[in-house]
């Protein structure tokens, strides 16, 4: 927590500790609705296009519509405000965005047209893995339980929720998931790797969140003339993997250098990997929104 901690709810800046939503709110409810993270350098928060085109495309998808100036890019001015109000404009913050299909008595199908969306903005300090994306990470594979709209950024993160902890209890930084045979992301990350020397990730389709570091590292591999190849890696590919790595928000590039036990190529970050931990660095370091 940080000294002053104000969030945006509702249309007002408050202390945390008297923010309040209603026990009947969809999101708490049912999950019914949407998020984004995004990554803050000395107040300028990063990829704020993607981010915006993400969220409007999650609202479409779970049919939630914005009311009056409610809009991604006032919302980013309004976590602005609250990275000024909260003393975070130097250094490295997160800001959260969560958007619900409101409050209402509970049914499942969707409440009245003219019920509020509610919306909850927050920043907070942020510190990067630093060590860890020096001397690579532990990761282990678990099954994919989650749902067929995966490419939507939804509140619904239970079978994240419970890989993520698995996890955590064996030790690894992330749970890398398996569907039908095919490595997809991990709980909070999208993955690459590298096979007889070609950079591949999962290509973009329902099975997996578009995430914008994904985005910008193809973006910036393609800068720096390493190709990229958009197709999945299957489980009985994992042997061969020379280079593993996990990208998001708050993961940057993470090598991952012991997978279910094994050791993934020499055992250290591999060389693309560094790569592309340079250049993402750069990137976030010239602010560009
Ligand atoms: N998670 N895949 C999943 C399932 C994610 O939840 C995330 C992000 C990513 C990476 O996306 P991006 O590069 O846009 O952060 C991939 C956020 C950070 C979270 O839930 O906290």
């Amino acid at each position: 927590m940080n000294a002053k901690d104000i969030v945006y709810v509702n249309g007002s800046f408050v202390p945390r500790a008297e923010a309040r939503v209603s026990v009947e709110d969809r999101g708490f409810v049912f999950g019914d609705g949407v998020y984004e993270v995004l990554r803050v350098i000395n107040g300028r928060p990063f990829a704020t296009r993607f981010h915006n085109d993400r969220l409007r495309r999650s609202l479409e998808g779970i049919r939630i519509s914005l009311k009056g100036s409610d809009n991604p890019e006032r919302f980013v001015e309004i976590g602005k405000e609250l990275l000024r109000q909260n003393a975070l404009v130097d250094g490295e913050a997160t800001l959260y965005m969560q958007v619900t299909r409101g409050a209402s008595t509970r049914a499942h199908n969707f409440p009245a047209a003219e019920t509020e969306p509610t919306v909850y903005i927050s920043a907070a300090r942020f510190t990067p893995y630093k060590d860890l994306a020096e001397s690579g990470a532990v990761a282990i594979t678990l099954p994919d339980q989650r749902w067929g709209r995966c490419d939507l950024k939804t509140l619904n993160l239970l079978p994240n929720v419970l890989a993520s902890q698995i996890a955590k209890e064996k030790g690894a930084f992330e749970a890398m998931l398996i569907r039908d045979g095919i490595v997809t992301e991990g709980t909070r990350t999208n993955f690459f790797g590298v096979i007889d020397g070609v950079l591949r990730t999962h290509p973009l389709n329902n099975h997996i969140l578009p995430g914008i570091t994904r985005s910008v590292l193809r973006d910036l591999a393609h800068q720096v003339s390493i190709d990229l190849d958009e197709s999945p890696i299957k489980v009985d590919e994992i042997p061969r993997l020379s280079e593993l790595f996990l990208t998001g928000t708050t993961t940057d590039v993470m090598p991952v250098v012991t997978l279910d036990g094994k050791t993934v190529g020499k055992g250290r970050p591999g060389s693309l990997t560094r790569q592309l931990q340079k250049v993402l660095a750069e990137s976030l370091a010239s602010g560009s929104d």
